[in-house]
Formats: C-alpha cells, structure tokens, sequence
C-alpha cells in the first residue's frame, strides 16, 4: 500500500514564500523526493496538498485501509486542529510528522504540536531533506 503524503496550508506556496524561513525548493520538489525516497523502497507515493482542513480531513477518512503510513506537514494546522489529530488516528498506521523550520527556535505559539501525540516521531528543522528523513523512518515503521 502507498504512502500517504500530506501537506497542510500555505505550502503550495514553497519555494517563493518566506524562503529566508523554508527555503527555495518548491512543493513539487518536496513530492519527487518523496516519491524517489520511497520508490527506493518499493512504495508508492498518494499526494495531497490543500489549504482546507476539511478537504484534508475527508481525504485522511477516504485513506483508512488504503495506505500503509503517512508522513505529514501539517502547516499552521499542527498549532491549531484538534479535528486533525482525532482525523489522523482513524487510518490506525504510523505517522511522521515534519516541519521545514525548526518550530522550536521560532515564535512560542509554534513550540505546541496537536499531532505530535500520535505521531511516531517528529523532525524539524532540516528543510525539505527533512521530508526525506521522514519516509526513510516511516519505511522502517511498516516493513
Ligand atoms: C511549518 C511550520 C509551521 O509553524 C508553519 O505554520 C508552516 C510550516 C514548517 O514546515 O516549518 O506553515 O509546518
């Protein structure tokens, strides 16, 4: 089964936003590495990227039974959406959570996490690499 690859609000805009902040890699960038990363293991890639929670909560719904792992930006959501993390328990498969930045050395409303509780791991900080990261830890968690 694939993976499930999320990305949360205003990530559409990588690559031009903030890239003092995130960098000058762009979404699509994010989702051939993530693909390539996983392929290496022999996993399929299911993508999505929306700036609507509950487009994103319906896609997390529809997933259940039909991906093996999800590895997860959430975006401003990880501050805010206590409907995202009861969404992303329902798939019952492992999680990883990534931030571009490092949450932790920015303002203090980004230092709290709704996802992290249910998430196997996190990793922040390490740019878009840290997408990479995040799919070698999570083939690890399934295979
Ligand atoms: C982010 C960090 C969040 O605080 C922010 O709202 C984002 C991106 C990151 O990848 O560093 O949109 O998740």
């Amino acid at each position: 089964l694939p993976i499930l690859l999320l990305n949360g609000p205003n990530l559409n805009m990588l690559g031009t936003r903030q890239p003092e902040v995130y960098g000058s890699h762009t979404l699509d960038d994010v989702v051939s590495l993530v693909e390539r990363t996983a392929a290496e293991a022999g996993f399929g890639v299911q993508a999505l990227q929306t700036n609507h929670e509950g487009v994103m909560l319906d896609a997390i719904h529809a997933a259940r039974g039909a991906i093996s792992g999800i590895v997860i930006n959430p975006g401003a959501w990880t501050h805010t959406s206590v409907a995202l993390h009861d969404a992303l328990v329902i798939p019952d498969v492992p999680i990883v959570e990534v931030h571009i930045s490092n949450v932790h050395a920015r303002e203090s409303f980004r230092r709290h996490s709704y996802v992290s509780p249910i998430a196997a791991g996190v990793i922040a900080g390490f740019g878009v690499q840290g997408y990479e990261y995040a799919v070698r830890r999570l083939v690890t968690l399934i295979s």
